[in-house]
């Protein structure tokens, strides 16, 4: 179907309104009324479409489906592998959940499911399967949303089995299980494969190896049920793109392991708008946006977000004025594709009825919320061009699953590692210079970048160091900090110093790691000739003690018993460059020095950086470029822009370029040479 301009749309729930066809009706009158091309259907519809085992009813979608396609609104269609009918799990009790403490759950909430239950994979195949050979060939389908927001993990004994086959086939004997987990500390030694379990409070929480194992056992079993819903709507609809929603940045689901499944990358994101500045919390919206582009390099779809407020924060505020289409724009430049929202209409009962929605309790359209969604509806129909340019990146930030995990569950050296918080410092400080950030994991492709920043890389993937040496020497810059190089792939300390492998790329060598206490603050000053030597700066948290082997000392502590020793190493290999960050320093000093990198890099960057509070994200077509600016702060500013056509201004003109009123979004195109 010819859509105009971007997708906008929403998950939609007509088997909540089946008795009420009025309803119905005016949706589509609303839906028209709100520029939404594109709806979700079926999220969670397994009762309606299957009421009891082996009775299926389909009259409801089919009416929807042809009523839609009437209205030219695609639809997205989900499996509802996401929730189950109550005779299911009666009739099935396996596909349930067993926690962590081996307790089987009850029938209810959603997730609740066994993804390694053979029953549950027989049923949800069955669904899938109709669904796919129904409206496979339907005009309206846009692509198929797989189950709905995979996580969770199940302990049952079906699980314990397929772990410890996952096993066997990692390690092959015992003998190499029992190395890589280190077994001997504690008298842990395994001696049949029978006697290991999946972590628990009421068992084994200590053996890192094995917490490590497990999740990634959790996301490839989670993967492996995602990939036969996949194949099931293939095999009936192989043209029909196929995507799932992801988390962003979402800790349990290793999703570099998720994407090579799917067609596009997607997630939902839920910014607490009102809850920080906003410009934090665009910064926070920006990485989860960016974590899902880079996952495929390519554009992705935002599936959800909320028109106005969500019901399960502390506080679930809903959007000032202006916030909805600056924050929905800002997608739209990180590489989004669409703006789809979580949901169309309040629901009446149940858990979510006090979750936003572009149509409201009160039914009509005379709402601020409906207008906001309009008005961006309106604005997406005119940016169809952008649809598929892409986001280039010549810097990086490399953010693994696996070291987040390792990170996490390490006893020590101290309680909180603050890995997340530091990424995302190290995130603002790149985004201020007004450069595209790709976020990769170990094991994805390093080529195109000139910049990367490595920090906290505790757990070090076999191959990373040497693809880390080969782009240095082709002229990257590398950065790298404290407490990196520590460990494995399995949490086994690397032995002959930290960093590990990454030491022959820093030229250091890191002695001892001294840790703050909250309320202490380290110093340090630069004393190189890379950057500029006046001002002391303030460390905290960590502050490592390091040797310069084979590199030069760009500062030096002026606190602690270190004070003299270096904080900052460069060490040029080859064409290009590594730097060592000793210590957590402050926000002030990451964005200077990332100033240096980017153009010790050769990057393209703005020197000195944007105005504070305002953003800007470049996507680039075959003939041309768009830039994407918001301005986040309450009061208006003056930005430098560069030559370029006025596509979209989204307050009042103003006849300068540069000048933009808060919230505002400048879209300028210009022509590739
Ligand atoms: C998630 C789910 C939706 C809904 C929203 C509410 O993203 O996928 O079904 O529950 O949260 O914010």
């Amino acid at each position: 179907m010819k859509r105009k301009g971007l997708m906008h749309g929403a998950d939609y729930y007509p088997e909540q309104w089946l008795s009420r066809p009025d309803i119905l009706k005016e949706d589509i009158r609303l839906m028209k009324l709100a520029h939404i091309n594109t709806v979700t259907l079926g999220v969670f519809a397994w009762s309606a479409l299957e009421p009891q085992e082996g009775v299926w009813d389909f009259t409801w979608l089919d009416q929807m489906m042809d009523t839609l396609y009437e209205n030219h609104i695609s639809v997205i269609l989900a499996t509802p592998s996401g929730a189950r009918p109550a005779w299911l799990a009666k009739a099935y009790p396996e596909v349930l959940r067993v926690s962590e403490d081996r307790k089987r759950n009850l029938y209810g909430m959603r997730m609740n499911h066994c993804y390694t239950s053979p029953a549950y994979r027989r049923l949800v195949r069955e669904i899938d399967e109709r669904l796919a050979k129904r409206y496979g060939n339907h005009p309206a389908l846009k692509a198929w949303h797989i189950s709905n927001e995979y996580h969770g993990e199940c302990h049952c004994p079906l699980c314990q089995n397929a772990f410890r086959e996952f096993l066997r086939e990692k390690y092959g004997a015992l003998e190499a299980l029992n190395k890589a987990w280190w077994t001997g500390f504690w008298s842990k030694t395994f001696t049949d494969w029978e006697q290991i379990e999946s972590p628990s409070s009421r068992g084994e929480m200590a053996l890192q190896g094995l917490t490590l194992d497990w999740k990634r056992f959790v996301t490839k079993q989670t993967v492996d049920f995602m990939r036969r819903e996949i194949e099931t709507v293939r095999a009936y609809a192989p043209s029909v793109p196929v995507t799932t929603n992801m988390i962003g940045s979402f800790i349990e689901v290793d999703y570099p392991k998720m994407a090579p499944w799917l067609d596009v990358a997607a997630l939902d994101c839920y910014p607490q708008w009102g809850g920080g500045p906003d410009y934090e919390i665009a910064m926070d919206a920006g990485f989860e946006y960016d974590v899902t582009r880079s996952l495929k390099k390519s554009p992705f779809w935002l599936l959800e977000t909320t028109p106005s407020l969500t019901n399960w924060p502390a506080v679930g505020k809903p959007k000032a004025p202006g916030i909805h289409v600056a924050g929905c724009l800002q997608a739209i430049a990180h590489g989004s594709d669409s703006v789809q929202y979580f949901q169309w209409r309040k629901s009446r009962g149940g858990y979510e009825k006090f979750h936003g929605a572009v149509v409201g309790h009160c039914g009509h359209e005379h709402t601020r919320v409906f207008r906001e969604t309009a008005r961006l509806g309106e604005i997406l129909e005119n940016l169809g061009e952008i649809e598929g340019t892409k986001t280039i990146s010549q810097t990086a930030l490399l953010y693994d699953w696996n070291n987040r995990w390792a990170i996490e569950g390490s006893k020590g050296p101290r309680c909180d590692k603050f890995y997340e918080e530091t990424i995302r410092e190290h995130y603002r400080a790149l985004r201020r210079y007004g450069v595209n950030v790709d976020v990769i994991d170990e094991e994805q492709s390093l080529e195109g970048y000139r910049l990367i920043a490595a920090p906290m890389l505790y757990l070090v993937k076999e191959e990373l160091p040497q693809r880390l040496m080969q782009f240095v020497q082709a002229g990257g810059v590398l950065l790298l900090t404290y407490f990196s190089g520590i460990t494995d792939e399995n949490d086994l300390c690397f032995q002959g110093g930290f960093p590990g492998p990454l030491g022959e790329l820093a030229g250091v060598w890191a002695e001892e790691l001294d840790l703050l206490y909250p309320q202490e603050r380290g110093g340090f000053c630069c004393t190189g000739e890379s950057l500029p030597g006046e001002g002391r700066w303030s460390c905290r948290d960590y502050c490592e003690v390091i040797h310069a082997r084979e590199a030069d000392v760009e500062a030096c502590y002026t606190s602690g018993w270190y004070a003299g020793m270096p904080a900052l190493t460069r060490r040029r290999i080859g064409k290009g460059e590594v730097w060592y960050l000793a210590a957590r320093a402050e926000n002030d000093f990451l964005f200077l020095l990332y100033g240096r990198l980017l153009e010790r890099a050769g990057a393209a960057y703005i020197p000195g950086g944007l105005p504070k509070g305002v953003t800007l994200c470049t996507r680039c077509g075959q003939k041309e470029r768009y830039l994407f600016y918001t301005n986040w702060n309450g009061q208006p500013v003056t930005v430098e822009m560069p030559e370029g056509e006025e596509m979209l201004r989204t307050g009042e003109a103003k006849g300068e370029q540069g000048s933009m009123d808060p919230l505002e979004t400048v879209i300028l195109k210009q022509k590739l040479q």
